[in-house]
Order: C-alpha cells, then sequence, then structure tokens
C-alpha cells in the first residue's frame, strides 16, 4: 500500500488536536480565549469568524497554532521593517504562536529568506499536522506522532514523524544538501535510506530550490526541543524514486524551468509562475490574459508543490507503485472517505467525505454564482459559504481541512488558488469520474439536542452506538451524512456488516 493513500490520515490525528484547540465547534462565534500557554493564545482574538449573523458558542479555549490569524497582528510589526507580505505574515504567524524565533544579528536578505520559509510551514505545507505532536509552543515540530500503515493482511508499520527542530541530540540532523535530496528523492538517507514511507515527498520534490532552502533556514531558527522519538517499524520499503528533472508524473511530460544558467547564476521566476505552470497534472492551457496566467502558474505551484490538496481530494491520488504517477482521472474530485475515530468528540464529525473540487458537474468550482468572494469566505472563516443548513447558517468546514492555516495565506495566494482551480475546472480535462454531488459529514452527537429538530442521535450503550444524528428528511443520499442512505425520505444510519463506504472509511 502507498503511503499517499493514507495521506490524510496523519493529517487528521494532528489536525484534530489543532482543531480542538483552536475553537473547532465555535466556527460561528469567537476564538477561543488564550491558551495556557500565555501569550499563544493572542492570536486567536482576532478571528474573522462572527461577523456573518448571530454569533454561535464560543469555541474551546485556543492556542492558535492554526487558528491564530497572523494577518490581523502585521500591521505594524517591527519585525516587518523592510520585508515582504509573505516573509511579515510568516514571522508574525510564528510570532504569534509564541514560537521565539532566533532572529538576532541576522540581515535584511536572511530574515527575508526565514520569513519566506516560515510562510510556507505555517499558512501552506501543513508541516505542524504531523511533525507537531501537540499544539503548542512546547511541542512546535518536535516529532513523535506515531502513525499506523496498513500494509497487508494482518501487517502494519509504524512510521514515526521526526523531530524537525535544531535540539543536538534528537533534533533534524540533516545538512541543507541532505534535506533537498530527501525532498527531491524522498530518501530517508539518514536512517534506513528506504522511502520516506508517509512525508509528502511526492508534492515536495517540486518546490523550487530556493523554497526548500527557504523552509530549512527557517527550520535551524526555531526553538530548540529535546523529543526523543521511537525509530520506524517497517521493513522492506523500496528506496525512493530519482528525482527526473522533468515534470513527468501527470498527463504529459513538461520540462521545468532552470533554476540556474550556464553560468551558474540564478534565473528567477518570481512566484515560481513557470515552475507551477509545469507541474499541473492535468496539462490544462493557462488562460491567455497574462495576469490570470501568472495566477494559475502559481495557484498550480501551491496546490501540486507545496500543499498537495490532491492527498485528501483524489480517490485516490496516485498509483499504489513507484513511480507513483498521478491519477488525472480522479485528480480532485474529491471522494475520499474519513472517519474521525477518537477524535470525533472534540472535532463534532463522525465521518466526513472530501469535497469534489474540479468535478465537470459537481465541482465546487463549477457551482453556479461561485466566486472569489465565496471561495474567500470560505476559507478564511472556515464556512461553507455556498450553502445553508437546517438552521438556517453556512454549516462549518468539517475537519480535517487545514482552513485554519490556509486562512492566512496572502491574498495574492488565495486568489491564485481560486484562478488555477476554476480554470481546471472549466478546462475540458475537468474531472469526470468521482464528479458526484458529495455528502456532508456525519455529525457527531450524544443525544439528540445536539442535532437538528427531527433528527436523532445515535447514542447509548448498546455497542452499535456511532454517536451520529441521523433520520432527517432526505430525498437522496446526498442529503445525508457520509456513509448514511435515504431510505423511504429520511436518512438510515450505515449498515456496518454491508457499507462499502464505511468499509472505505480511513480509520484511525
Ligand atoms: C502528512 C504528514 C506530514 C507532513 C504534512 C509533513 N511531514 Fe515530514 N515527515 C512525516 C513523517 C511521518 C516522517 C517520518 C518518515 C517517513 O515518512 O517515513 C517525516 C519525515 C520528515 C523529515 C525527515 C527526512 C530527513 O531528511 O531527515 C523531514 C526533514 C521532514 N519530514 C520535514 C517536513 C517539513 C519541513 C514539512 C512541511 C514543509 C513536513 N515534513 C510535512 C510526516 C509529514
Ligand atoms: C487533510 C485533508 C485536506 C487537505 C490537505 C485539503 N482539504 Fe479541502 N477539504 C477537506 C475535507 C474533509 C473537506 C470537506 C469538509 C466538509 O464537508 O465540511 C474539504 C473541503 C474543502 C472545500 C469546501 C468545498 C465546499 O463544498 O464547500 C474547499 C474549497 C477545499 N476543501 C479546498 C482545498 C484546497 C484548495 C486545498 C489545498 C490548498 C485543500 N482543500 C486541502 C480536506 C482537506
Amino acid at each position: 500500500m502507498r503511503a499517499t493513500v493514507f495521506g490524510g490520515v496523519c493529517i487528521c490525528v494532528a489536525a484534530a488536536i489543532a482543531a480542538a484547540c483552536s475553537g473547532n465547534d465555535g466556527a460561528q462565534g469567537p476564538p477561543g480565549p488564550a491558551g495556557e500557554a500565555g501569550a499563544t493564545g493572542a492570536t486567536g482574538a482576532t478571528g474573522p469568524a462572527g461577523e456573518a449573523g448571530p454569533q454561535g458558542p464560543q469555541g474551546t479555549p485556543g492556542i492558535g497554532f492554526d487558528g491564530g490569524d497572523a494577518k490581523g497582528s502585521t500591521a505594524g510589526n517591527p519585525l516587518c521593517v523592510g520585508l515582504s507580505d509573505h516573509a511579515c505574515i510568516g514571522l508574525s504567524a510564528a510570532q504569534g504562536n509564541g514560537v521565539n524565533l532566533k532572529l538576532t544579528g541576522l540581515s535584511l536578505p536572511q530574515l527575508e529568506q526565514i520569513g519566506e520559509g516560515a510562510y510556507i510551514v505555517s499558512t501552506q505545507a501543513i508541516c505542524t499536522d504531523c511533525h507537531s505532536p501537540a499544539p503548542d509552543p512546547q511541542h512546535y515540530l518536535a516529532g513523535g506522532l506515531s502513525i499506523p500503515i496498513p500494509v497487508g493482511p494482518g501487517v502494519t508499520w509504524t512510521i514515526v514523524s521526526r523531530n524537525l527542530t535544531p535540539d543536538p541530540a534528537t533534533g533534524m540532523k540533516d545538512t541543507l544538501d541532505q534535506f533537498i535530496n530527501a525532498e527531491r528523492n524522498g530518501t530517508d538517507t539518514l536512517n534506513s535510506n528506504e522511502e520516506l514511507i508517509f512525508h509528502p515527498w511526492q508534492n515536495h520534490r517540486w518546490m523550487s530550490t530556493s523554497d526548500l532552502t527557504a523552509i530549512y533556514q527557517f527550520l535551524k531558527v526555531i526553538p530548540a526541543i529535546n523529543n526523543p522519538y521511537p525509530q520506524d517499524s517497517k521493513s522492506g520499503a523500496p528506496p525512493g524514486v530519482t528525482f527526473p528533472g522533468v515534470y513527468n508524473e501527470g498527463a504529459v511530460t513538461r520540462p521545468l524551468p532552470p533554476e540556474v544558467d550556464m553560468f551558474d547564476a540564478s534565473v528567477p521566476d518570481p512566484g515560481f509562475i513557470l515552475r507551477g505552470t509545469a507541474i499541473d497534472p492535468l496539462g490544462v492551457t493557462p488562460p491567455t490574459d497574462p495576469a490570470l496566467a501568472a495566477q494559475f502558474g502559481r495557484g498550480s505551484y501551491i496546490v501540486n508543490a507545496v500543499v498537495g490538496c490532491s492527498a485528501c481530494h483524489s480517490s485516490p491520488d496516485r498509483s499504489p507503485m513507484p513511480p507513483y504517477s498521478v491519477s488525472t482521472s480522479t485528480f480532485l474530485s474529491g471522494g475520499t472517505v474519513i472517519a474521525a475515530g477518537v477524535y470525533a468528540p472534540q472535532v463534532r464529525v463522525v465521518r466526513v467525505t472530501t469535497a469534489n473540487l474540479i468535478g465537470a458537474q459537481h465541482g465546487f468550482f463549477n457551482e453556479p454564482g461561485m466566486s472569489f468572494a465565496t471561495f474567500l469566505t470560505t476559507i478564511t472563516e472556515g464556512i461553507h459559504a455556498d450553502e445553508m443548513n437546517e438552521a438556517g447558517v453556512a454549516p462549518p468546514l468539517a475537519f480535517p481541512m487545514p482552513w485554519q492555516e490556509f486562512r492566512n495565506m496572502g491574498l495574492d495566494d488565495l486568489e491564485a488558488l481560486y484562478t488555477y482551480l476554476s480554470t481546471l475546472a472549466h478546462s475540458p480535462q475537468a474531472t469526470t469520474v468521482n464528479d458526484v454531488v458529495q455528502q456532508p459529514a456525519a455529525r457527531y452527537c450524544t443525544s439528540s439536542s445536539d442535532c437538528f429538530p427531527g433528527e436523532s442521535c445515535n447514542s447509548g450503550d448498546s455497542g452499535t452506538a456511532t454517536n451520529e444524528c441521523y433520520g432527517g428528511p432526505c430525498s437522496t443520499d446526498a442529503d445525508c451524512g457520509t456513509c448514511q442512505t435515504c431510505s423511504a425520505g429520511s436518512c438510515a444510519l450505515p449498515d456496518p456488516s454491508t457499507s462499502v463506504c464505511l468499509q472505505h472509511a480511513l480509520q484511525f
């Protein structure tokens, strides 16, 4: 089994913790009060939620790893003098999370590079979701999350996320070259020399050398945390895949833009727009308008190299064997079912299906009346801005969609994401496989008062309790919670012995 098949699971584990600590419950209400770590909670205070409609219940106490409003804290931040907007957001996000960076004595170009790395780590690449074992500064990128990976009948590997801090004993020991090689080739050089199993190198390998360097330099100035973690338990993994030097994992093979010229001088590619254009797996023709074409390239870079939206939003994401080509026929049409397991009470979700983003008919970016404003509200407020639930409000975006991180991206990057994804959705290559209206999350409950009027809660101690709301009115399955079925006009619970949806759910 390929790691990326499980790509969402680890994210789920940590995002569950993060979400629970950043007021996920109270998506309509103000972020929770400062977490125990004192200073850290402060960033949560200016969250954008609550403007639309009546105020909901207050969230659980926030620490703000993901819930912080980095942009709110950039105005007048003395750290930002002379820096780009992205670097400013990155440094402010770290600062707001209570992560004290070692910045004294650094030059402006060094600060700019570290800020750019901080921006990628804090707003796009969700490194903390897998590498921070708890959402507080004392555990920032300190590793140690164990991820069970079923690889065959009765065989489960355990992969442990690494300590990325500069702690000499337990932290990251890679040189810059080793780090870049690990990201590009997926080979765990300092350990088994086998492939990195869970770490998203298949996406990161397409990042520019300068962005990878920026991430590395950022990791050198975060606080050192002594956190020994157990070895992976696995055997017989293949080595990684040698970096091909051209983009060859999608529909068409394309050269990557050169990073240096024949004299070894660097060739600029601002925003890595050319690189992003080269790594669009579907080979879609960019818009003719130059400004939109630039957004298309930047958006593709973020989606395909930095974040890896497809690890969650494609089912399947890649072929299961090397070289792990992108499954272009299912690209970003959603359909991955994730069960929240023990995290359900915290995230108030029992099961969720990832959203169909670019499906030719039912993709989010093909919805009638879709606009940048709707996308922006969706990401920045963490709500389904295009819908209304039985209570007359836009439902919260369910776990584990990492909107608490994405909301801090610069407006330019959010625009780039919109342009790229809507161009794909309107292209002849837009996905037709999995192009369905997807089921909303199955909501968690302990009693029917947690559900909408007319619904029941499958609670109790009968061993069959799943603690999900059901029984609401429906005309098709798409009106019911993930894996439920519409039967005689009302939503019925899935049958554990026959439900294919339940059997396919990523469990943890
Ligand atoms: C989906 C979860 C996940 C995300 C997201 C993630 N990692 Fe990892 N990473 C892991 C796991 C698990 C390992 C352990 C090795 C493996 O995967 O086999 C790892 C290993 C590593 C290694 C060890 C390789 C080496 O050369 O020493 C580094 C460095 C690393 N990650 C850095 C990062 C950085 C930086 C980010 C964000 C830009 C990131 N990771 C994002 C899960 C993740
Ligand atoms: C860790 C898994 C994960 C990652 C990574 C992820 N998403 Fe999501 N996303 C989800 C899930 C699950 C949902 C469904 C939430 C729900 O139903 O409430 C979702 C929902 C969405 C929606 C809302 C769609 C709607 O119908 O309202 C948008 C838009 C979206 N994601 C865009 C993105 C983009 C763009 C990226 C990459 C930059 C991304 N997601 C990365 C899991 C993920």
